[in-house]
């Protein structure tokens, strides 16, 4: 890996500038949307074959795949009872609400996934696409992925960007991507990693342990207290996506920068894949990891929810005077 000095700052500031303009830009209406219906997945049934078909069948889908020709239902409804019953293939549904917007599909060989992913038509255009895809690399666990983008395909293209994929080649107008699994670098207290730090409290938007911003120099006491267990910067490929810690109480929290929410279900799985909980110990710790979320980070709570983890108590403020 390179130097800290040399990574971390550019991208850092790098990634907070891309955040910083997608504010003011139209995408906030995405993250509205996102609100009101997380998405989830599930592994596709023969039951989707009517959905499937007319998806891969949309002149838009067609053009952006391998193979471009209109599907026949009957080679349709043989490859997909083919597909359901196969190891190698992997198919799941991403749904909002429970209706079906897309498909995220691996297949593998020789130990490696290549990933495709098409959104309905009327589910496009909407920043579903990067979710759904998070959603499954979350799924498919730590095998390589890669993926082939038409290179005019700016929308995929930005989508696997924003999920980790780095190009590595080209090939007969195809892009050619390959997944970077997120890597973890130890928070120390030295400067560019306080500084990095602070920029990243400045956009947090909700809280737990402090309503406003410390001031620089209790925030740097407090890394160089390090409380936690373990506390990582988290990178997506070479960008700084976000940081977390582990207590040990077994709580965790994970601070993604803005537009990388969609990381959420892939950073938890990387976090208990790499990470043990620490033993129980009776009303002192819990046997498993516990996800601390803010009371107003509704989004958060939503994707927790759709993802099927149990929400597990609210803490109060509790003051002299107030009792
Ligand atoms: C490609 C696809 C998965 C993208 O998902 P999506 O959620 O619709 O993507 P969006 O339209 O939100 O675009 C993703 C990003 O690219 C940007 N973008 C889209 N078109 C763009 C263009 N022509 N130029 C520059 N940026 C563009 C969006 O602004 C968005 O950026 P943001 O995340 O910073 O806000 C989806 O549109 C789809 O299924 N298309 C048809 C099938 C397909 O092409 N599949 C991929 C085959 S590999």
């Amino acid at each position: 890996m390179q130097g800290y000095q040399q990574m971390i700052q550019p991208l850092y500031t790098k990634s907070i500038h891309c955040v910083t303009s997608q504010r003011a830009h139209p995408s906030d209406t995405k993250i509205s949307v996102n609100m009101l219906g997380m998405i989830t997945v599930r592994l596709a049934k023969v039951s989707d074959a009517k959905s499937l078909f007319d998806w891969r069948n949309d002149p838009n889908i067609r053009a952006a795949s391998e193979q471009t020709k209109p599907l026949i239902w009957e080679d349709h409804i043989r490859w997909l009872t083919h597909t359901l019953q196969s190891d190698t293939q992997h198919v799941f549904i991403g749904e909002q609400n429970g209706v079906p917007i897309g498909v995220v599909r691996f297949s593998v060989e020789h130990d490696q996934a290549l990933v495709s992913l098409a959104l309905a038509p009327a589910a496009q255009g909407k920043g579903f696409g990067k979710s759904l895809l998070a959603l499954g690399i979350a799924q498919i666990g730590s095998m390589p992925i890669r993926a082939r983008i038409r290179s005019d395909n700016v929308a995929s293209r930005n989508c696997f960007a924003a999920c980790g994929f780095v190009e590595t080649s080209r090939d007969k107008g195809f892009c050619c991507y390959n997944y970077i699994r997120l890597t973890f670098e130890e928070i120390v207290p030295k400067d560019d990693h306080i500084n990095a730090l602070y920029e990243a409290l400045k956009l947090r938007k909700h809280a737990i342990s402090h309503i406003n911003l410390p001031s620089f120099e209790d925030h740097k006491e407090f890394i160089k207290k390090h409380p936690y267990r373990s506390w990582n910067f988290v990178f997506a490929a070479t960008e700084c996506i976000g940081n977390f810690y582990l207590n040990s109480d077994n709580s965790i929290g994970v601070n993604l920068l803005p537009g990388y929410d969609h990381m959420l279900p892939v950073l938890l799985k990387q976090i208990l894949h790499d990470y043990d909980p620490l033993p129980e110990i009776k009303s002192k710790r819990s046997a498993g990891f516990v996800l601390h979320v803010p009371i107003g980070d509704h989004e958060r709570r939503a994707q927790m929810n759709a993802n099927g983890h149990m929400p597990l108590q609210i803490t109060y403020t509790l003051e002299k005077g107030q009792v």
